[in-house]
């Protein structure tokens, strides 16, 4: 992959990359296309990375389908589909990490301690293998997208990181690889996420400027859902994370829970320009 990456970028093609962790879902397939217009090249990634997962998740439950990850990424335009090894990436002895001081510690960071840990090392191993210029990301995993960010100006990578912004289903639930774990119930009880984010955009809209009244409105909201249980709403700082008890400048309202077994995640940009928010539903 190296090699191939350093001769391409020797002919002076640009190289662009979207990682994944495979089942492709309409989400990856507007990161890949947003990479082929941004380089000549598109390498694409499939890899469910052991070391984000705590124990007791499901890495080995994760959904996969190769075959049909390999037929969509190239139908897309991909022109490397990268499948590393697990044994090969992770070599015995591995033992260096990529850890960032601040940003883990809020939202997904508390309940998934290693998640971003194990994100931040293995972008980072594979930045160094596939030797990309640009990297495109989902905002719809925000705040991995900043930890990217921040480690790629922290470590000082010569690699420019482009945000994409949600995709969702036509009713408004964000695509996940993990939503065909919901049942057809639960799949309805999903929406609770959506519906939360629409509420708080359109309390801000009118004037409600308390983060806790917000969040205590959107928590009503979701606990009137059956199976569905909270992990966390925080409304914060979009750059440190840091809550916000005033939403009295651009904001980030993110919320993760749990419908029955599964747990998804969601984010809105609050107090800002609409344009920026994402393209399906919202906006
Ligand atoms: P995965 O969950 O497969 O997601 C791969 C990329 O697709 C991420 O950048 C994610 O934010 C983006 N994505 C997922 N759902 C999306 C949606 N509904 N709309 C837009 N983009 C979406 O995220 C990972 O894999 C892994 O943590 C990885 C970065 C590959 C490291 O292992």
């Amino acid at each position: 992959m190296q090699k191939h990456s350093e001769h391409r970028r020797s002919l002076g093609k640009t190289v662009a990359f979207v990682p994944t962790m495979g089942f492709l879902h309409e989400g990856h397939l507007s990161l890949i296309r947003e990479g082929r217009q941004l380089g000549d090249d598109l390498i694409v990634s499939i890899f469910v990375n052991p070391t984000q997962f705590a124990p007791e998740e499901d890495f080995e439950a994760y959904p996969r389908d190769l075959d049909r990850d390999l037929k969509l990424a190239k139908k897309e335009g991909a022109n490397v589909i990268f499948t590393p090894d697990e044994k090969e990436l992770y070599s015995e002895g591995f033992q260096t990490c990529v850890h960032l001081e601040k940003l883990p510690n809020h939202l997904c960071g508390i309940s998934r301690p290693i998640f971003l840990k194990g994100v931040a090392t293995v972008v980072t191993k594979l930045f160094n293998i596939v030797k990309p210029h640009v990297a495109i990301f989902g905002q719809k995993d925000y705040q991995q997208l900043i930890v990217i960010r921040r480690m790629v100006q922290d470590l000082n990578f010569d690699i420019e990181i482009v945000g994409f912004p949600p995709v969702r289903e036509p009713d408004g639930l964000a695509m996940s690889s993990r939503n065909s774990y919901l049942t057809p119930e639960q799949r309805i009880n999903a929406l609770c996420l959506y519906k939360s984010l629409i509420k708080a955009k359109t309390l801000v809209e009118n004037g409600v400027n308390d983060a806790v009244k917000i969040i205590g409105e959107v928590s009503e909201l979701i606990r009137s859902h059956q199976e569905t249980a909270i992990d966390y709403i925080a409304i914060c700082d979009p750059e440190t994370l840091v809550d916000m008890p005033i939403i009295d400048r651009p904001a980030l309202m993110a919320l993760a829970v749990v419908v029955g077994k599964t747990r998804l995640i969601d984010n809105i940009l609050l107090n800002r320009d609409s344009q920026r928010l994402p393209r399906r539903g919202l906006g």
